[in-house]
Parts: structure tokens; C-alpha cells; sequence
């Protein structure tokens, strides 16, 4: 049978066909428009998401046969506010991820609710980017708007909406709305009074590899596809990448290096991290897992190639760099402010150190160790919670670059496995399908009998080394410089 993996990423709608031996039949991609109407703001339309998916459904499923689709599934940008109007309207543009306007909220939450009463109900404090803040902001200064909410969703459970009509959503990605009892998998009721929320504004929660009903007829025929075909609940974008790269099972570990840079780290129990640096959410194979989430990995690269030095060659620009460890240059990536571990949204990017001799090579390379440097300080969190780690996957479109993966292998001083594809949430949507299906009995079981590593890059001592002494100037930049980022943006 044929499984479609939904990923509803930031900058495009990636979408996967695969069957149960894990053979990858297709992918399509088609992208949408991301709008910045303020410094620091960050909005889509989830019309421009749903007509790019189902366009991008169509062209998937030209030339197979579409009797043989039995499901689909999602992974998803997490955070994302989407508010319907009660005739299902989008009531204003969804408000992202990366978006830090709620600073004020967030402050508010974290400040005079309290972050432990914030991390007793939710097992997390508020950060910028997470749902309640906006839910707050929207209350604050869209009064009007407010007042016309009828229903609260994430980002690819607008989608399941539009495809199902079923008002659902998973617990990974609930899990970053701060609306979630994280331990128990259910809405907690402080934190809907706290947000003036109404237990009927939110979905139905559910396990992310169940079935929440079957794609509605109308659109199944528009397909051409069974009207009983299935549609999971999904999961959060690094949940569902987590299980299409097998990090399900206690401890594995696995880096995105997407738009956002993630650590992500599975556990098969509960667990918060006491300096709330790092995300304590559920994972989606019915356990838990611990998350640092940088808000700019790939696209400091994409940015500093695309903008700044314009070009498209990623890896000719990469082939002049020879100094591993040994770079005078060093790079904030905080273009977008910094949510792990600094939940700083006033933080900018920043280069440091140039000299009349830099390169544009030094920068370059500046730009791939920033990132894996911010990486680290979330990975550090978890080393001081005494979790060791000593291998992770990768995945993303980052981890396209063998140069980027040897610098993050040296700078984590872990080894790094490659899976044989780079399809995190696509594949993990797909392979919750599976599960929803009854193809495998529990995602552990699926991600064992799927995922495939072909390669690994192990830690060089000495470039570890050299790496050690570089990471530990980087930590000291952002805390000298953060008091003057509010001044200056
Ligand atoms: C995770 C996060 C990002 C987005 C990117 O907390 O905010 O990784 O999910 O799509």
C-alpha cells in the first residue's frame, strides 16, 4: 500500500509517497509565501498552505496507482496560531513560530503567573514563539478579533481540518502550545483561564499515530483517490522528523538543521528540564521528549548565501573552507532572536572578530559553526541534566552539507548517523500513517523495520579539542553583548 507524509514547513509544503518497506516512490514540494509586516513578526495565510498542499497532493499522485493510497500524515511547523471565525473563516493571517512580537505576553506569563505555575500546569515556561503569548497578544491589541475565535489550531491541523473536517490534534504538537498538560496528554484548565480560553475553542487530542477520520468525499474524488482513505493526527515538525530519521526509544537523539536548528532527544518517561531552557513536550510514539529549538539554523546559511553574498552554489562556496577549528570569526545566529536556551527574542544576529585578513571563506564558515555552536548550548542543558548522549541522527535540508555535519559531529563531539534519507517530517508523517493503518502495530516498530543508517561521521580528538576552546569564547559573546540588542534594534 502507498503512505502520503505531509511536512507543512515554513517556506514550502514538502509531501512524500512511500510504502511499508520504506522504498520513497516521490516527492513533490511547492512553496508559499512567508511575510515579515514588522522587524520580528513573522505570518503565512494557511489558504496559500492548504492550496499548495493539495496541489502538491495532485502532482504526487500523477502516474501512481491511487487505489493503492491507504493514508496520510503530517508533520508540522509547531506553534503556529490559526484562528477560524465560527463559519470556519481565517479570521487574520496565522502567527508563526518565529515570530517575536509577544514579548510583553511572554514576559507577562513567565513574570507574574509565574514560571512555575507555568511549568507545573504545562510542564514549560512561556517563549516567544509558543501559542498562549499570541493567544494573549491577540486578546491585547485585536480585541475584535478576539472576541470572533471560534476555533484554535496549529498549523497542519488546519490542514487535517480542511481534508477531514475533523477538529483534531496531536499531542506532540499541542505539547508547544503551553495549553497542554504535557504529563497527562490533556488541555490544562489553568492555563484556558489564564487565556481566556473556552475548553470548546480548542480540538480533540489525540495520540499522533491515530486515526482521526478519513479524507471527506468531495475532495477524495477531486483525488481520485478511496473515500477511505485514512488521515492521522500527525505530529510537530521535530517530533514527525524524529521518527522518519528512528529517534524513538529512549535517549537517541536528533538534530534538524532546518529553517529552525532543534536538538531533539527521546525519553521514555517524563521528564522537565529545571532550567526550562530546554521544551519538555510528548513525543509522537506515545512517550516523551526534551527540546532545545534555535529559530535560525539553515537559514543563516540560506540568508548569508542568498542575500548577502549571492549565490546559490552552497557547496562551491563551502569547498574554500580548510580551517576546521581554527576560524578568528565567530557568528551570533540570532537573525530572528534566540529562543534555546536564551528565549531572548531582542537577540541579533552578529559577526565577531573580522580582521582586515577575514575571508569571505571565514565567514562562511563562521555562519556553519554559529549554528552548531547555539546547538551545543542546548546540548550542554542536557548534559547538565545528566543525559548522555553520544551519537544523534540528522536530518533537514541542512544536512544536505558533509562539511556542516563534520562541524557539528566535532563541535557536539558525537557521532553523527545518516540515515539514508534526509526526509525527517515527511517520512515520519508517512510512517505514522502506517501505524494508523495497522501496517506496523507502534511507530517504535515501524521506525525499526524503515529507517536506514548508510553513514556516520565520528569526532576527530583533535579537532574536538580545538572546538572546545572555540566554543567556550563563543559563550561568552552573547551575555556581553545582550544588553545592548534592545538598545539597538
Ligand atoms: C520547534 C519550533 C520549530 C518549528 C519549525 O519548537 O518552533 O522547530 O517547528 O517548523
Amino acid at each position: 500500500m502507498l503512505y502520503i507524509g505531509i511536512d507543512l514547513g515554513t517556506s514550502a509544503v514538502k509531501l512524500l509517497m512511500m510504502d511499508e518497506t520504506g522504498k520513497i516512490h516521490k516527492i513533490v514540494s511547492k512553496e508559499y509565501p512567508l511575510y515579515f509586516p514588522h522587524p520580528g513578526w513573522s505570518e503565512q495565510n494557511p489558504e496559500d498552505w492548504y492550496e499548495q498542499s493539495l496541489a502538491g497532493l495532485k502532482e504526487l499522485l500523477e502516474g501512481c496507482d491511487r487505489s493503492l493510497v491507504a493514508g496520510i500524515s503530517f508533520g508540522g511547523q509547531m506553534h503556529g496560531l490559526v484562528i477560524l471565525d465560527d463559519q470556519d473563516r481565517v479570521i487574520r493571517p496565522a502567527i508563526l513560530w518565529n515570530d517575536g512580537r509577544t514579548a510583553k505576553e511572554t514576559d507577562y506569563l513567565n513574570n507574574v503567573i509565574g514560571k512555575d505555575k507555568l511549568s507545573e500546569y504545562t510542564a514549560n515556561i512561556a517563549f516567544a514563539g509558543f501559542t498562549a503569548p499570541k493567544i494573549l497578544w491577540v486578546k491585547e491589541n485585536e480585541p475584535e478579533n478576539f472576541a470572533r475565535i471560534s476555533k484554535i489550531m496549529l498549523p497542519k491541523d488546519y490542514l487535517a481540518y480542511r481534508l477531514t473536517g475533523v477538529f483534531c490534534t496531536d499531542v506532540s504538537d499541542a505539547s508547544g502550545m503551553l495549553l497542554l498538560d504535557v504529563k497527562n496528554r490533556t488541555w490544562s484548565q489553568e492555563m484556558m483561564d489564564i487565556c481566556s480560553v473556552k475548553r470548546e475553542q480548542l480540538a480533540q487530542v489525540f495520540e499522533s499515530y491515530e486515526a482521526v477520520g478519513c479524507v471527506k468525499g468531495e475532495i477524495a474524488d477531486e483525488l481520485g483517490i478511496s473515500h477511505d482513505v485514512k488521515v492521522a493526527a500527525g505530529a510537530g515538525d521535530n517530533a514527525a522528523a524524529a521518527v522518519g530519521t528512528g529517534t524513538v526509544g529512549d535517549g537517541r537523539c536528533n538534530i534538524s538543521l532546518g529553517t529552525s536548528g532543534t536538538i531533539f532527544i527521546a525519553s521514555d518517561k517524563f521528564g522537565v528540564d529545571k532550567y526550562n531552557a530546554l521544551h519538555a513536550f510528548a513525543h509522537a510514539d506515545g512517550h516523551y521528549h526534551l527540546m532545545g529549538c534555535m529559530l535560525s539554523a539553515a537559514s543563516c546559511n540560506k540568508w548569508w548565501m542568498d542575500e548577502i553574498i549571492g549565490t546559490k552554489e552552497y557547496a562551491a562556496e563551502q569547498k574554500n573552507i580548510d580551517k576546521l577549528g581554527e576560524n578568528h570569526v565567530y557568528f551570533l545566529p540570532y537573525l530572528m532572536g534566540e529562543r534555546s536556551p536564551h528565549n531572548d527574542p531582542a537577540a541579533r544576529g552578529t559577526f565577531i572578530g573580522l580582521t582586515m585578513d577575514t575571508t569571505r571563506a571565514d565567514m562562511t564558515q563562521a555562519v556553519l559553526e554559529g549554528v552548531a555552536f547555539g546547538l551545543r548550548d542546548s546540548f550542554e542543558v542536557a548534559k547538565s541534566l545528566g543525559i548522555s548522549i553520544s551519537r544523534t541522527k540528522i536530518s533537514g535540508g541542512g544536512a544536505k552539507s558533509p562539511l556542516w555535519k563534520k562541524i557539528i559531529a566535532n563541535v557536539l563531539g558525537i557521532s553523527v548517523d545518516v540515515t539514508e534519507s534526509e526526509e525527517g517530517p515527511s517520512m515520519g508523517g508517512a510512517m505514522l500513517a502506517m501505524v494508523a493503518c495497522g501496517a506496523y502495530p507502534d511507530v517504535l516498530t515501524a521506525a525499526e523495520s524503515i529507517v536506514r543508517v548508510v553513514d556516520s561521521i565520528d569526532p576527530d580528538p583533535e579537532l574536538v579539542e580545538k572546538y572546545n576552546e572555540r566554543y567556550e569564547k563563543f559563550r561568552q559573546i552573547y551575555p556581553t553583548v545582550k544588553e545592548l540588542f534592545p538598545k539597538i534594534s
